[in-house]
């Protein structure tokens, strides 16, 4: 077993690693089935909602996507296996995985409830990360069965409010193209998280290169044809209005979550819906995603540094090309409090991590 130790964050301090600019490289949609598609066809525009609207409404007609049957890679596979079968090039990089895992990962100098177990793999020179299922499955029933208190809006409810406010800021074509019905009527559609828009890009950290596969809300205007860098990407996030010094840190606990999540795909900007503790949205604010780590700095109480959080995920990434360096699958570990663990759980093979399909197109 290997260990890679978070603490102390002081080690990472510095100047951030290089970083490569993300360059988009393919996309795919999920459909209103929750279809896969090798096209942009979820693609969303980001047009003002209406303040004041209620983010409770609808929740019971809520069309909420079934989470339990995890795909892992597949869906990121497919669109690399197409790409690669289109220009007859093999995509060649250090690591392949979703958004979502390196989010965990550069957050984790901070993010002390960010527990996490992933399975890891080494196919020809590059490793494949994915989201272990079982504990996924784990931490879905307990965060949906939490009681909330007395008076206090649900875990699910919450969660609704973040999509709500998805339904009421989007637009399916570029506005001058949108009637003024469809635009009023965002409030009264029935919320479902079944479609989405996938982003897949190539980056690059400190000396590793990166395919990275997630999820964009929107576009601000329209996407140019043919652009594949400073994309006008939208991402949107709703939070509680915060009122007292407590909420304000916890607040900039949050923006860690932002910027990471939205650098990492190469977002430039990011909608925050503030609404009040019962699900009224009273405010919109608008975040450069480059100037958040700055402005935590300035003026907030400077509870990270992204700096370090850049640094973090480059030296942890090197640790795995150093680790998982034959044929198996590696667990990585992550619980509060402790090193990072990564060992073998399997010494052969690939378990589930990559599909048939790619398996072969590759061999
Ligand atoms: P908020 O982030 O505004 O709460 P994303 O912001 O990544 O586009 O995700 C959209 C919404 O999905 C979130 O909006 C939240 O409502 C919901 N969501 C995302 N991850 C979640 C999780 N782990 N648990 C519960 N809800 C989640
Ligand atoms: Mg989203
Ligand atoms: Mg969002």
């Amino acid at each position: 077993m290997s260990s890679f130790p978070i603490e102390p964050v002081d080690r990472f301090v510095g100047q951030g690693s290089a970083i490569r600019k993300p360059e988009e490289i393919a996309c795919f949609s999920y459909d209103e089935e929750h279809k896969f598609r090798l096209d942009d066809s979820s693609l969303k525009y980001y047009y003002p909602p209406k303040l004041g609207a209620n983010l409770c409404a609808g929740f019971n007609e809520f069309k909420k996507l079934d989470t339990t049957a995890d795909d892992g890679l597949n869906s990121l596979l497919k669109t690399i296996l197409e790409k690669e079968k289109e220009t007859g090039e093999l995509l060649e990089v250090d690591f392949i995985t979703w958004r979502g895992m390196m989010t965990k990962i550069m957050a984790a100098p901070y993010d002390r409830f960010n527990d996490f177990d992933m399975n890891a793999t080494l196919f020809q020179g590059t490793i494949y990360i994915e989201e272990d299922h079982a504990t996924k499955w784990a931490l879905q029933q307990k965060q949906s069965g939490q009681q909330p208190r007395r008076g206090q809006p649900s875990q699910d409810m919450m969660s609704f409010w973040g999509y709500k406010f998805e339904t009421i800021s989007l637009i399916p074509d570029v506005w001058d193209k949108v009637s003024r019905e469809t635009i009023e009527n965002r409030e009264h559609e029935i919320v479902s998280n079944h479609a989405q828009y996938c982003s897949v890009v190539r980056t690059g950290l400190g000396s590793s290169s990166l395919i990275l596969g997630g999820e964009v809300d929107a576009v601000w205007d329209r996407k140019l044809a043919n652009r594949t860098t400073d994309i006008n990407w939208v991402e949107l996030k709703t939070a509680e209005e915060p009122n007292s010094s407590f909420s304000a840190q916890k607040f900039e606990r949050k923006l860690l979550k932002f910027w990471v999540q939205s650098f990492l795909l190469g977002v430039p900007r990011i909608i925050v819906g503030f609404r009040s503790p019962q699900g009224i949205l009273q405010r919109l604010d608008e975040y450069k995603t480059n100037s958040i780590p700055g402005k935590v700095k300035r003026e907030g109480q400077y509870s990270w540094d992204g700096n370090v959080c850049i640094n973090f995920a480059s030296a942890f990434l090197e640790f795995l090309k150093a680790t998982i360096t034959g044929d198996g699958v590696w667990r990585i570990h992550c619980e509060r409090g402790h090193p990072i663990t990564v060992y073998k759980i399997s010494e052969a093979g690939h378990g589930s991590i990559l599909s048939e399909e790619f398996l072969q197109w590759r061999q």
